[in-house]
């Protein structure tokens, strides 16, 4: 089984008290932190400040791992490389020339990532393979905490890593965002997701301190 990466997004932390949070996150041992900016035009919401993104990168030594649901990201590459950023995630949906885009966040030193929407095809990858560490699927639709996970996208992982691993491409990491919750990690991991973006039904779950609710999150990775 292969070791489960978890990012929690700080898009669920108490917007009042997010460095509260983010101490909680590093005593529970998650192994980065995920950062949803947004421009209000690709999604209808805004997300983590480039400010936050900015003292986070001096305040903690967790790597930031960036969801870019925007317009241009090219214009925030470096921006984010200069604040600390460990990876950039784009649209593959808003970013025409993605190809470049990816080429400039690895030229700037982060990992690289793309993200596709619930409906968006598997084959949006086809020839960007190498230009990537990451695939990130969503399982709601982008803009905000809090939603249902969307049935389809549970096949989707499998034709993802079956996809990856056919194409000689099985060290991609697929990342999972939105709703990942306590009932269906064991099932997204048996379905090949290597990283998970623990949210309001996990690591932010109500009910449990964060630090229970990420060792839960590790406990169901393994079952
Ligand atoms: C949604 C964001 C997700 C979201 C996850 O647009 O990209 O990272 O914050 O939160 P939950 O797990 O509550 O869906
Ligand atoms: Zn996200």
């Amino acid at each position: 089984m292969a070791n489960i990466k978890i990012t929690a997004s700080l898009l669920c932390a108490d917007a009042l008290n997010i460095e509260n949070d983010v101490r909680q996150l590093e005593a529970a041992g998650v192994d980065m932190l995920h950062i949803d900016i947004m421009d209000g035009n690709f999604v209808p919401n805004l997300g983590i400040s480039l400010g936050t993104v900015k003292a986070l990168g001096v305040r903690t030594s967790l790597p930031l791992e960036c969801h870019l649901m925007m317009y241009h990201p090219e214009n925030y590459i470096d921006t984010l490389a200069e604040a600390g950023a460990a990876s950039i995630t784009v649209h593959c949906e808003a970013v025409p020339h993605l190809q470049r885009v990816l080429s400039q966040i690895r030229g700037a030193g982060m990992r690289a990532g793309v993200a596709l929407n619930p409906s968006t095809p598997i084959s949006a990858l086809d020839y960007i393979l190498d230009d990537i560490e990451q695939v990130t699927l969503m399982s709601v639709n982008p803009g905000f905490y809090g939603q249902k996970f969307i049935p389809a996208v549970m096949g989707k992982i499998e034709d993802t890593r079956r996809y990856l691993d056919v194409c000689g491409y099985s060290d991609i990491d697929i990342l999972i965002d939105g709703n990942v919750s306590f009932e269906n990690i064991p099932s997204l991991v048996e379905a090949g997701a290597t990283m998970l973006v623990g949210g309001s039904y996990s690591a932010f779950r109500k009910g449990c301190s964060i630090v229970e609710a990420v060792g839960k999150m590790r406990e169901l990775c393994k079952a």
